[in-house]
């Protein structure tokens, strides 16, 4: 068999720019995000020899821990949650990279004690004082938090020679734009954007990144991407859990905020934007702001928006009570658990071709995927039988789980007969690969200490995406419903977006 030569991946342009020594300060480092990702990405990227030599961890918060204590914390942590055993040796050198200072974010005398402590760590590995703090605070925090940092020196100009501070902060951004806008505000009175480092998780998934690969990484992909060539797109983040022990937040959020403004709107853009002239990241944020520029309003849509809540239902074999009957949720509830979006971008690629987006808790099975639909062969040769049409081309790209993509393609049935049927051409990353893909927060985590925001939402991204949600929010404020339609935990949704896809004579792809 000839086969092509193999490229070296380094010559494609890919490769992030270099990782930093620093300290990694993760303010509310006893909180949940800390223990299920921070501290599990960290020890994985020490396991891959992907940190620079010198970084230190450090946690800030309530607790009256001590770094053994901390250490104690995070090893828990890492067994429980991450995606490799954890193993003594390489444990026992990890380890010493992690330190704990106790604070509360009104104690000033708690921020000039990080200071100390982080002059202490960087003097003794001879570190520059490179800084990284990761706020995983509650949204109300981050302004006394970003005071404290400043007014306790920890924080440099933003383009200043010298060692680098950089702020991550965790979605949600605001809850409508003008919070959003707040949020950004707080920001920018004492950092510059390029310090800034918005973090939405799903950019830093394999599956995600590969979405521009797979578009600007082959040449039979792009003639074919856009209206003349495309009927429809579908974007599906279905999860199977309900509300779980989430409910203080997400009864007050809703699937419109927790995953449509970010998530979806985010891998729309992915899909919709044009060819970035570069890997850089304001090449490629810039392309993405277009994308939501474009996004057509719903009110000029007719009807576009379906909500609904779960009802009691199964989780597998385990029986589900209703979302207002969930711990801590209020009984009369009008928070959505699902919601599905058909919406345009207009354009030029894509005038006409609509953007299914749905989202939901409580739902069959966890499955994230960009489906995209091609248009139908014309009623000659093969597609002229009313009864017997043939299946257009779908490509679907598997964000997780059994992370993949695969593209459907029709033949003919071995034998006498002229029949066709549709087969897949599949791609698996674990069987391809072989080996596990790292976890989004690890990519993630050192793009930071490299400097690289390509993977982070810039300030104006995240206004334009509430921008365009606000106009669902009015009509939601307005329509003032008591109760949501609703569909049984574990069924595919509810009858109401079937009917938002059939209208415009397309089906749900299913789970
Ligand atoms: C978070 C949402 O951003 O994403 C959660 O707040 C949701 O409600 C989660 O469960 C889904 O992330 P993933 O990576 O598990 O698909």
């Amino acid at each position: 068999m000839l086969e092509t030569a193999s490229h070296d991946p380094q010559s494609a342009g890919l490769t992030a720019t270099r990782p930093q020594p620093c300290s990694l300060v993760i303010l509310g480092g006893a909180g949940d995000l800390a223990r299920r990702k921070l501290l599990p990405a960290a020890h994985n990227l020490a396991l891959d020899g992907e940190l620079p030599e010198n970084v230190s961890i450090v946690g800030f918060a309530r607790r009256d821990y001590d770094d053994e204590q901390y250490r104690a914390f995070a090893r828990e942590a890492i067994e429980t949650y991450s995606r490799r055993p954890l193993e003594d040796e390489d444990w026992a050198a990890f380890a010493q990279s992690i330190h704990f200072v106790p604070g509360t974010f009104d104690d000033a005398d708690a921020f000039q004690r990080l200071k100390s402590r982080l002059e202490e760590i960087e003097s003794e590995h001879g570190m520059a004082g490179n800084r990284i703090f990761y706020l995983s605070i509650p949204p109300g925090a981050i302004e006394a938090c970003l005071d404290q940092l400043k007014a306790a020196g920890l924080i440099y100009p933003g383009h200043a020679a010298g060692p680098f501070s950089r702020v991550i902060v965790e979605k949600p951004i605001g809850r409508d734009l003008e919070s959003a806008q707040q949020v950004n505000a707080t920001l920018a009175k004492v950092l510059d954007e390029s310090q800034i480092f918005r973090i939405d998780h799903y950019l830093g998934k394999e599956t995600v990144q590969n979405i521009l690969v797979m578009r600007f990484g082959n040449a039979i992909l792009e003639p074919l991407w856009n209206q003349q060539h495309i009927d429809h797109v579908q974007i599906t983040v279905a999860e199977e859990e309900g509300v779980g022990t989430r409910a203080g937040y997400y009864d007050s959020a809703g699937a419109l905020r927790d995953m449509v403004q970010n998530h979806l709107l985010q891998l729309l853009c992915l899909t919709a934007m044009e060819p970035p002239w570069g890997m850089t990241a304001d090449v490629v944020r810039d392309n993405k702001l277009a994308v939501l520029n474009c996004l057509r309003p719903v009110s000029d849509c007719g009807e576009c928006v379906v909500r609904a809540q779960y009802a009691a239902g199964k989780s597998g074999d385990d029986d589900v009570p209703g979302y207002r009957h969930e711990q801590n949720v209020d009984a009369n509830s009008t928070t959505e658990t699902f919601v599905a979006i058909k919406v345009f971008v207009d354009n030029w690629r894509w005038f006409g071709v609509p953007f299914f987006l749905r989202t939901g808790k409580g739902l069959p099975r966890r499955a994230s995927e960009i489906a995209i639909q091609f248009k139908e062969i014309p009623p000659i040769l093969f597609n002229v039988d009313p009864q017997r049409t043939v299946a257009p081309n779908v490509l679907a790209l598997r964000i997780q789980p059994d992370e993949g993509l695969s593209l459907s393609i029709t033949t003919k049935l071995p034998g006498a007969k002229l029949e066709t049927r549709p087969v897949e051409m599949d791609f698996k990353y674990d069987t391809t690969f072989e080996k596990q893909s790292p976890e989004a927060y690890e990519r993630l985590l050192l793009d930071v200490m490299a400097g690289d925001a390509t993977l982070f939402m810039r300030r104006d991204e995240v206004e334009a995406s509430w921008t365009w949600i606000q106009n669902i929010q009015e009509s939601w404020a307005n329509e003032n419903i008591q109760q949501l339609a609703e569909y049984a935990a574990g069924s595919a949704g509810p009858a109401e977006a079937d009917e938002l896809i059939e209208g415009a004579y397309r089906q749900w792809r299913t789970f």
